[in-house]
């Protein structure tokens, strides 16, 4: 079970992003966390599934992270997390801090695809969490980056169907995964492979 004190960093993180978000006009500006079910659907889903190369693609300040970081700490491994706003990182790298639980993770600031693009991998678990839009270019880079057992996960299926849609497509043809949309929380895709090769 998470320990508590992290679980209190995570409720008042939650509850001061969902205030910001209420009051904020600007999109850039909004935290936009997860859901906590769907936080506590990966933690479980990570941790039972023993995953220790993880990539978050969207820190935001930490929520998700934070929730990734505990899994990687439970099954020995790490978290790169990669966010274009300084700011926020700024904010993650805090609440990290706060949380006991910056030594498992790495923050990347800037452009996810640019930086994807330069990762060496491997990785066996991929959460996209940021813009949509570009998740379709990111997955193509991440691919020869993969274990052969290996994760992909993506929030807002059911709230952003139609910006989501060219990475559902992207996913739907890859060979060797099997596929499901969970409705949880905004609506999460799952795309799971345990071998490279039939
Ligand atoms: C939905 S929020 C992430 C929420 C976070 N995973 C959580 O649950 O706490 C999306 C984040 O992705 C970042 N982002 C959006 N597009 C990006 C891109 N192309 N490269 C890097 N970061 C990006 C935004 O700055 C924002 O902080």
């Amino acid at each position: 079970m998470i320990p508590h004190d992290i679980r209190v960093v995570l409720t008042e993180l939650y509850e001061m992003g969902q205030k910001n978000d209420a009051e904020t006009q600007e999109k850039s500006k909004k935290m936009l966390n997860l859901e906590p079910d769907t936080a506590q659907f990966l933690h479980l889903f990570i941790q039972s599934s023993r995953r220790t190369r993880i990539l978050e693609i969207g820190t935001s300040n930490g929520y998700s992270t934070i929730w990734l970081a505990w899994t990687a700490s439970v099954t020995g491994g790490q978290v790169i997390s990669i966010d274009r706003d300084p700011q926020k990182q700024e904010q993650a790298e805090m609440n990290l801090q706060r949380a006991g639980l910056r030594d498992v993770v790495e923050l990347k600031c800037g452009d996810a695809t640019q930086i994807v693009a330069g990762l060496p991998g491997p990785f066996d678990c991929v959460f996209f969490d940021a813009d949509r839009y570009s998740a379709p270019e990111q997955l193509a880079f991440l691919l020869p980056k993969l274990t052969p057992d290996v994760l992909l996960l993506a929030d807002n299926v059911l709230s952003h169907p139609q910006e989501i849609a060219v990475y559902l497509s992207a996913v739907e043809a890859l060979p060797l995964f099997d596929k499901v949309i969970l409705p949880i929380g905004k609506g999460l895709s799952i795309a799971y492979r345990s071998r490279a090769e039939s």
